[in-house]
């Protein structure tokens, strides 16, 4: 079959993968491959067991793989075979070197774009899709016009804004889609191709177009705002504990002042996931790098309110629990950074067991679908850490329950029942407020939520 375009995604992960799938699914008249250097990433999405849990996902690519869908290991030949290469491979924190902890490791775009460069034997446009350090479109076109070779490349910048979990649903309706080019009449003709691409399903009043540079700081702004709401609304969590005010309905309140809005006000554990951390240390990095320090020190402020929001609820549950939590078993309800996703990175579950193993408790930990990472991510860490995907059987013999993801199946347990498996006194710590606190606290839990009163049968506590 004839197709209108070629499309290539370089990089078959999280936004790599679905981003694919949708544009196959939205565009039957293109065809459309994905590559990995990742053998077995490539093997799973060409299995019926993805290697990203995604609500939605298994219909779309029933519809699409095969027929004008295609996910393969030969990056080269993928290269030299189509015109249009979405670049999706990971930008994670350089963990050596100069910006070590912060700046975002290159190496794995940099190695794509002298491999588009060795194998491009056509022009192409060359689509910047993860999250890139601002200029780095401008790198990667200094390295593809390094060799003067006839081949033109053009460089545009696409940020993905798809949320785990949600993905199906934000790619099939973005709040908007952002292309930076430019502005040179090469630049906005391989803009426009792509925003016809899109506008296949998006309407165009929601494809927005910029200059290269807005685009790439506009992604990693909209990362920074959202997760300077979850740290806002978790220091104000600290202050409801310390007041007796409810921090439910602080944000309630808040958020129905129109210029606020009521999203990402849920008090919480700790933002986790792969991006949140990463783009706001990219940020700072820039910003001390451009000499402005006092920004850099307030995007901080919001990755530092997220890591002692994690710490606090570790020291409230040793406070709650008489001090020590040496030997006791405690159940983790949650290993997900999220729920609906099996995704753990940067997961605030990883933090809180790695703390409750330091004070010498032993672990159960449960979740419905991200076990297996789970268990890679605590590889090799001193201490007792058990799996169980059953909820009823993970709590039998447990102290307390701390739920650290917000899956839907938590809410519907029979806790009458969760309580007579536990030793007693029984705890909950709700790092979600998920649960109904007062119903846990009259089964005979003693319940410690974030940001609200804790519910405690002890004598001289606020409800004992
Ligand atoms: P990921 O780690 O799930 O996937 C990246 C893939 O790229 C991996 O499978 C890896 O093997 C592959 N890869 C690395 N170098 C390669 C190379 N040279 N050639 C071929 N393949 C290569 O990462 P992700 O979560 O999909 O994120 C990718 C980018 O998108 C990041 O910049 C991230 O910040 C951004 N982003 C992620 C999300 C999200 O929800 N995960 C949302 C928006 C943007
Ligand atoms: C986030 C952004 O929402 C996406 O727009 C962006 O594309 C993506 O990062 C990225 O660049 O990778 P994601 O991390 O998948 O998406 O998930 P979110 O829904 O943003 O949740 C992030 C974390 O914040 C989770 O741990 C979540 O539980 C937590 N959260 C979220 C709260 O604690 N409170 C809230 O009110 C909302």
């Amino acid at each position: 079959m004839k197709y209108d375009k070629r499309i290539l995604c370089i990089g078959a992960g999280f936004v790599g993968g679905p981003t694919a799938v949708m544009i196959a699914y939205k565009c039957p008249n293109c065809r459309v491959t994905v590559v990995d250097i990742n053998k077995s990433r490539i093997d799973q999405w060409n299995s019926d067991s993805l290697p990203v849990f995604e609500p939605g996902l298994d219909e779309v690519i029933k519809a699409t793989k095969g027929k004008n869908l295609f996910f393969r290991t030969d990056i080269e030949k993928g290269i030299r075979e189509n015109d249009i290469i979405f670049v999706c491979v990971n930008t994670p924190t350089k963990t050596f070197g100069a910006g070590a902890g912060m700046a975002a490791d290159l190496q794995f775009w940099e190695k794509t774009a002298r491999q588009i460069l060795d194998n491009a034997r056509s022009p192409k446009i060359v689509i910047e899709k993860s999250t890139f350090p601002v200029k780095t479109a401008q790198a990667m076109e200094r390295i593809l016009m390094s060799r003067n070779n006839g081949i033109h490349f053009d460089v545009l910048s696409n940020p993905e804004f798809l949320a785990e979990g949600t993905a199906v649903r934000d790619l099939e309706r973005p709040d908007r889609v952002l292309i930076g080019s430019r502005n040179t009449e090469r630049g906005l003709k391989a803009r426009d191709e792509l925003v016809e691409i899109y506008a296949n399903w998006v309407p165009r009043e929601r494809i927005i177009t910029s200059n290269i540079w807005s685009s790439e700081l506009s992604k990693l702004a909209a990362n920074f705002f959202l997760a300077q709401r979850i740290s806002t609304i978790n220091a104000i969590s600290a202050v409801c504990e310390k007041t007796g005010a409810d921090v439910s309905e602080v944000a309630k309140i808040v958020g129905m002042d129109s210029r606020i809005g009521s999203k990402f006000l849920n008090a919480s554990i700790g933002f986790g996931g792969s991006c949140f951390k990463k783009d706001i240390l990219n940020l700072v990095y820039l910003c001390r790098h451009e000499g402005l320090p006092d920004v850099a020190d307030y995007l901080e402020g919001v990755v530092r309110i997220n890591e002692y929001q994690k710490e606090r609820f570790v020291m409230n549950m040793l406070e709650a629990m008489f001090n020590t939590l040496a030997s006791k078993r405690i159940c983790v309800f949650g290993f997900a950074f999220k729920a609906n996703t099996s995704d753990t990175r940067e997961s605030p579950a990883i933090h809180v067991v790695k703390r409750l193993l330091e004070e010498k408790a032993e672990i159960v930990v449960t979740d419905p679908v991200a076990l297996p990472n789970a268990k890679a991510d605590m590889k090799g860490l001193a201490g007792t850490v058990r799996y169980e995907g059953n909820p009823y059987r993970a709590v039998k013999g447990c102290q307390a329950i701390a739920v650290m993801t917000e899956w839907g199946l938590y809410r519907e347990l029979d806790y009458k029942r969760v309580h007579d498996l536990m030793v007693k006194p029984a705890f909950v710590f709700d790092g979600r407020n998920i649960l109904d606190h007062q119903a846990l606290f009259e089964i005979g839990f003693n319940v410690y939520p974030i940001g609200k009163r804790p519910l405690s049968h002890f004598q001289g506590s606020p409800a004992g």
